[in-house]
């Protein structure tokens, strides 16, 4: 015979996918009913249009579908009052561990990735979003904040539109692109709007992204950041000192020189590089796929060398890369069976393999 206290246990281990806890200590569930062999369990979510809820909906089902003598599960979803929400809020904000990942915390779990370049335009956004979605595609939860607060792009990239749930004051939720869970300024502002800011109203901004937003179980958080070693990446250095760096460049040693730059900041404030990514590398023959080294070569291995790193990843310069782009659909999804969605592949293995994450500061960090 189900009991409800059994149903209600079983519910425990069942996480709210946005915020990472459970869906009992979250107080979600609405009502529990037995007959027999028949469960029926309302969940109320966050918001209507909660982007996770048919996720939710298997999660709840699955778990109780396993539990001994429970013939049939039925799970109703409804929407929390607005009063419910803040309440909510105020619950997670009093245990700060419950909604957000504490991404700056020195014990997080989760790996933190700054994809950063000392040149504009060599393709940060787009390794960042195809990246994520290439480690998505390896089974593990990715979080992307968009760090580039005034040029930002990755909502275009990623096809997003609207705003992200604001959870009662301080609580953020992460908006949703087929499972990676995505913070941009863009997403407040929408895209034609410039921001105009100064330093410190930034600062404030790239906090709220860190700690505000509740990024849930993630294993890896990917950081778009605008180019160079500007207000940005000095605040992003100072909150999250054991986040590694990806390092985007062109062919072109001058470009790669400026790079240069950047991984002498992150020396100096103690990150360690994942590696280096020379992005448009050369062109691939789709039939023969002969490569051609169009912008030279040998400016990402100069500057992997003087950084004491590696190049972990080439790209080549593809056309299609820019079309997907703008169209809001990462290659990696669009056209998974293409060479340029094997190339982001393999630089996600490398990421995931890569030693730094395994250095002393990193040791009882990594998942
Ligand atoms: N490998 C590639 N092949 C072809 N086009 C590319 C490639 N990588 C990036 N692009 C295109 O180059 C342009 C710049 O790329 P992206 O926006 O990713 O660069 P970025 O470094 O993020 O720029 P910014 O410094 O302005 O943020 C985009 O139009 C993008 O689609
Ligand atoms: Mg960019």
């Amino acid at each position: 015979m189900v009991t409800e206290q059994a149903v209600r246990e079983r519910l425990k281990t069942v996480m709210d996918p946005e915020l990472g806890r459970s869906v009992v200590e979250l107080q979600m569930v609405d009502r529990i009913e037995v007959v027999g062999d028949r469960v029926r369990v309302a969940v109320k979510l966050t918001v209507s249009h909660c982007p996770l809820q048919a996720r939710l909906k298997d999660d709840v089902t699955r778990a109780l579908a396993s539990l001994a003598g429970v013939g049939a599960v039925e799970v109703e979803l409804g929407v929390m009052t607005p009063e419910e929400r803040e309440q909510l809020a105020r619950r997670l904000r009093g245990r700060p561990e419950a909604g957000r990942s504490g991404v700056t915390r020195p014990d997080s779990p989760v790996r933190v990735l700054i994809v950063a370049s000392g040149k504009g335009g060599v393709g940060k956004s787009t390794v960042t979003v195809n990246l994520a979605a290439a480690l998505a595609g390896l089974g593990q939860r990715v979080g992307v904040l968009d760090a580039d607060i005034y040029g930002f792009s990755v909502p275009r990239m990623l096809g997003l539109h609207g705003n992200p749930t604001v959870l009662g004051e301080g609580i953020i939720l992460p908006m949703d692109s087929s499972g990676l869970r995505v913070i941009s300024m863009g997403s407040f502002v929408g895209e034609d709007t410039p921001v105009i800011w100064r330093g410190p109203m930034l600062a404030k901004a790239l906090d709220q992204f860190l700690e505000d937003v509740a990024w849930g179980d993630i294993g890896y958080l990917l950081i778009d950041s605008p180019p160079g070693t500007g207000d940005v990446a000095l605040s992003l250095s100072q909150r999250l000192p054991r986040a590694r760096i990806l390092l985007v460049t062109t062919p072109q040693a001058a470009a790669a020189r400026v790079a240069g730059r950047v991984a002498q900041m992150a020396e100096r404030t103690g990150q360690r590089l994942v590696g280096v990514v020379e992005n448009m590398a050369f062109y691939e023959c789709p039939d023969c796929g002969h490569r051609t080294e169009i912008f030279g070569q040998g400016g990402a291995e100069e500057l992997a060398r003087s950084a004491g790193s590696e190049v972990i990843g080439r790209l080549p310069l593809e056309p299609q890369l820019s079309v997907d782009s703008d169209a809001g659909t990462p290659i990696v999804r669009a056209q998974p069976l293409s060479r340029t969605a094997k190339h982001f592949r393999d630089l996600a293995d490398a990421v995931v393999a890569s030693a730094a994450w395994t250095d002393k500061a990193a040791a009882q960090a990594a998942p």
